[in-house]
């Protein structure tokens, strides 16, 4: 896992709930990282996020480095100007069409052109994110699936422009990560979240609807279909808030009804009960 990288140095932008795992999986896998949120607090979090859950990944891999290790090589800053540096960069920011265009607006002008930049969206087409910098030929999707260390995916997107040098960039980071890929063409929500949202939406209408409880609905797909989580405990890992961004997203880009917003949905993001991250969803949990 620590042999020589093709890129040694890499980005990552946003250290929420998935970019705090990117920063962990490349780290874990021998990258240098330059971890940036524009929240100090946030990085504290992600920074606690990471030490436990390499702690925990330690434990039950053997041939993972310590965590002591895996964080010396992440460098957590506010500083998006430490990108200028990054032989690849992933921008996994809040999934807001406004708030991406404007970063990525600032890593068009702080990275140099060659550089490969990922888009680390839910739903948002790929293509649209590209076109806001000069270089949209350098530019492609890599959705990753949460909790990234362990899952063993990378969905990575082809937008129109994107190069085959900027596409096996993309493949040969994961790879030296230790995962696999699958590339798909551009179209919002991608395979997956296309699929995966409009169940779990419907799962928490179902809720609304007094038909089932929550536990009940989950407990349902794990036994009968054998998924390893139900749909409302995938909802709260993911965080509520993003499957609400990525619902809206997927509602105006289709233009379609069903993948209108649960209401219930709604009303856990108003409150505050964002899932996992908050500590309450669907669901609650022992720690946020
Ligand atoms: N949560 C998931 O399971 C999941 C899976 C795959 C992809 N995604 C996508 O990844 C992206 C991030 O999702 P998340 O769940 O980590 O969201 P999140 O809300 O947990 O984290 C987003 C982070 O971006 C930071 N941020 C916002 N603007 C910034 C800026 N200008 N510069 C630096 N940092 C900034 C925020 O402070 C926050 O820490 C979204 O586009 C989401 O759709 C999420």
């Amino acid at each position: 896992m620590t042999t020589v990288k093709t890129f040694r140095r890499v980005g990552v932008v946003g250290a929420g709930v998935i970019g705090s795992g990117v920063g962990h999986l490349l780290a874990q896998s021998g990258h240098e990282v330059v971890l940036v949120d524009r929240r100090p607090e946030q990085l504290d979090t992600a920074r606690g996020w990471i030490a436990r859950n390499a702690r925990l990944f330690g434990f039950l891999r053997k041939d993972l480095p310590p965590a002591d290790e895996v964080l010396a090589r992440i460098d957590l800053t506010t500083d998006p100007e430490k990108l200028a540096g990054a032989d690849f960069v992933i921008e996994n920011i809040t999934e807001d069409w406004e708030m991406k265009r404007e970063v990525h607006r600032a890593l068009d002008r702080i990275l140099s052109p060659g550089t490969p930049l990922a888009a680390n969206t839910s739903a948002i087409p790929i293509t649209r994110i590209a076109g806001v910098g000069r270089y949209p030929e350098r530019v492609v999707g890599m959705h990753f699936m949460n909790p990234v260390p362990v899952m063993p995916m990378v969905e990575i997107i082809r937008a129109v422009h994107s190069s085959e040098d900027a596409l096996r960039a993309a493949r040969t980071l994961v790879a030296d990560a230790g995962a696999q890929a699958i590339t798909v063409n551009d179209s919002p929500g991608f395979v997956t979240n296309r699929v995966m949202m409009l169940m779990v939406n419907e799962a928490m209408f179902l809720l609304h609807e007094g038909v089932s409880s929550a536990a009940d609905v989950d407990r349902l797909f794990k036994t009968c279909f054998g998924h390893k989580m139900g749909p409302l405990e995938t909802a709260d890992l993911i965080g509520l808030d993003t499957v609400l961004l990525s619902l809206d997203t997927l509602h105006l880009e289709f233009n379609d009804s069903k993948y209108r917003p649960c209401p219930l949905l709604k009303q856990k993001v108003y409150a505050g009960l964002l899932g996992r991250k908050s500590g309450e969803g669907f669901h609650r949990y022992a720690e946020g």
